[in-house]
């Protein structure tokens, strides 16, 4: 594997490459991450990897200065995984050698529920970035997890729209054996926190357990997810049962006639927030 920190050593390393699949990621690489790079592989070739802790999807109260930096260790995973053929490693200079004057701003039906709502100019940082990786890459094919599902779907809103000529593959989301999605933030968790970890979860199966017999009332299905993980300490951000295809509140129509929802969660436990999802269909 060839580790580039420049824009110009990536597009020397990538000339002429047409194929090229893509994973951009903050590090602090996990099992999810790495499922990621195998997808990826199956898609395109050469499979370029990034890892770069992008300060403009931070809020000013986030987690940006402890956020974990543990390149030397990812660089031993890919290594030992064999699937990325170029990992670009560039530091803020290098992507942000001016204060960026322009950025790409998600309508406020996109960008400013849910996660947006709770992280104002999250998706606007998050789609800068991506945009200005993909201008350096020139992926064919870039993948992302279902774990962030709004922030997949922004990104394939953002190609659709600019006409950029990626596709975007989902992956589905790599879970510990509890049930717990895997996420760099885990490593905040107190054992006791870890332990309890797992119920976010544990929830977004109760909601789908709760419409396969029969209950059509989503605000229901909602107060009563959040209900039970306040009782028990958290923080509930958000607990939203949404259509699949926009994100949208689902119509009473829609949960009759069986529109694919998926249930969209985000809590703090202690210090730290999780956030998690599940396809109702
Ligand atoms: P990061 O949180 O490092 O995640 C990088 C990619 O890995 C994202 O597509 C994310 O959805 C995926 N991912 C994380 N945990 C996963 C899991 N348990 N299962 C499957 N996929 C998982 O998301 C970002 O970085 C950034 O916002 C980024 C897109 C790189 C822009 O800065």
């Amino acid at each position: 594997m060839k580790v580039v920190h420049t824009i110009e050593e990536l597009r020397d390393q990538l000339r002429g490459q047409l194929r090229v699949s893509f994973v951009p990621t903050m590090g602090n690489l996990h099992e999810g991450h790495l499922a990621l790079m195998k997808t990826a592989r199956h898609h395109g070739d050469p499979v370029v990897a990034s890892i770069f802790v992008n300060r403009l999807q931070f809020g000013p109260n986030e987690d940006f200065d402890r956020y974990p930096r543990t390149l030397a260790q990812d660089i031993e995973k890919l290594e030992r995984d064999r699937n990325v053929y170029v990992l670009f490693a560039p530091d803020e200079r290098e992507l942000y050698p001016e204060p960026q004057q322009f950025r790409v701003q998600p309508d406020a039906g996109l960008g400013d529920m849910l996660e947006g709502e709770f992280r104002p100019g999250f998706f606007v940082g998050v789609s800068t970035i991506v945009l200005k990786l993909f201008s350096c890459v020139q992926p064919k094919v870039a993948v992302f997890g279902k774990k962030d599902y709004q922030q997949l779907m922004v990104v394939r809103k953002m190609c659709r729209q600019f006409q950029l000529p990626v596709e975007i593959v989902a992956q589905e989301t790599v879970r510990a054996e509890d049930g717990l999605a895997l996420s760099s933030r885990n490593t905040y968790l107190s054992p006791e926190e870890r332990a309890e970890a797992p119920r976010l979860y544990a929830n977004l199966q109760d909601i789908r357990a709760r419409l396969q017999q029969g209950e059509r009332n989503a605000q229901a299905l909602e107060a009563s997810a959040a209900q039970a993980l306040a009782e028990r300490g958290w923080k509930v951000d958000y607990i939203a049962v949404r259509r699949q295809n926009d994100l949208k509140p689902p119509t009473p129509e829609d949960m009759q006639q069986g529109e694919p929802l998926v249930a969209l969660a985000a809590a703090k436990l202690g210090k730290t927030r999780l956030i998690d999802n599940l396809e109702l269909d």
